[in-house]
């Protein structure tokens, strides 16, 4: 596994990686990686592909200087786990490879989507996303590149992103890992007291049971968001943020639940932001609803 710091090798190592008939395939992260990001890994891996990973924890994405201070950096632990999953680049620059001319004024613009849910919460965050990932898409070139369902509202500006500006990759969705009593697993989990870690499992829950109303039959999204308030809100130390419900295709909000729609939750637990979605198939019409609870 090679280690690279510099922009020109990334590219040039992406090349070589086609030129030799292999596809690329890019993974990019902030580091800390626990078995979420392993798990984008992996699937790289399985695609028979030259596998990229990245490694910068982008200042662009962090509105809160302090949540950038104390956004855990285990670079050595990293790389150890990257060569176990047959990463092949791993491309870790400073901050003045990165941005060698300081914070770039001209961006990529999210659009509306970028302004709602966490846009809202996060002013800015995704526009440093989207701009991060557009410099890793442009150096990369031609590839696939992976992400995690766990941020959905990202994964589907990225897709966006590379579908109104023709950009040359193809994006790969990869399902969320949680820990077994159903908490995503995220870089943040590990700020979180034994209390708050125990009591962040509500999100998942609060998932579920927006889930169940739905397969129950309830199709006002006030009703099912107001489920999953509730149980978000009744955990220890927990400060929801949202809870809403969105088309998985449109992200817009409908008046009725119906087609595919994505469940998302947003709470503090002390000093810690976690976030976490579902999607659910809504049954077409009541004959749809499982018998035992249609009525
Ligand atoms: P980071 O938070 O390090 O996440 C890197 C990738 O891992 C993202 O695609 C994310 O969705 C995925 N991931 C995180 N937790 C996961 C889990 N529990 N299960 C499955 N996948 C998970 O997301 C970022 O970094 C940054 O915004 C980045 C895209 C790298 C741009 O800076």
């Amino acid at each position: 596994m090679e280690v690279t710091g510099s922009r020109e090798r990334f590219r040039s190592a992406c090349e070589q990686a086609r030129a030799s008939g292999a596809a690329v395939a890019l993974v990019p992260t902030m580091g800390a990686l626990h078995a979420g990001h392993r798990s984008l890994l992996a699937r790289a891996r399985e695609d028979g592909a030259f596998v990229a990973m990245t490694l910068f924890v982008n200042p662009l994405q962090f509105a809160d200087a302090a949540d950038l201070a104390a956004y855990p950096r285990t670079r050595e632990g990293d790389l150890d786990a990257a060569a176990n999953e047959g990463v092949d680049l791993v491309f870790a620059p400073g901050e003045a490879e990165m941005y060698p001319y300081g914070t770039p004024e001209v961006g990529v613009d999210p659009g509306p989507l970028g302004g709602r849910l966490e846009g809202a919460s996060r002013p800015g965050h995704f526009r440093g996303v989207l701009t991060v990932v557009a410099k890793l898409f442009a150096l990369a070139g031609p590839c696939r590149a992976y992400f995690g369902q766990k941020d959905a509202q990202q994964l589907e500006l990225v897709r966006r992103m590379v579908r109104d500006l023709n950009l040359p990759v193809d994006v790969i969705a990869c399902a969320t890992v949680r820990e077994p009593d159903g908490l995503a697993l995220s870089s943040r989990n590990a700020r979180l007291t034994p209390a708050q870690r125990a009591a962040a499992a509500a999100l998942h829950r609060a998932l579920d049971a927006g889930a169940d109303r739905i397969a129950s039959g309830e199709r006002r999204p006030a009703a099912v968001i107001e489920t999953m308030a509730a149980v978000v809100s009744a955990a220890l130390e927990a400060d929801l943020d949202y809870a809403a419900l969105v088309d998985d295709a449109s992200w817009g909000e409908p008046a009725v639940a119906e087609g595919t729609v994505r469940l998302l939750v947003a709470a503090s637990f002390g000093e810690v932001r976690l976030i976490d979605n579902r999607s659910v198939s809504v049954p077409a019409a009541a004959r749809d609803v499982p018998a035992e609870r249609a009525q």
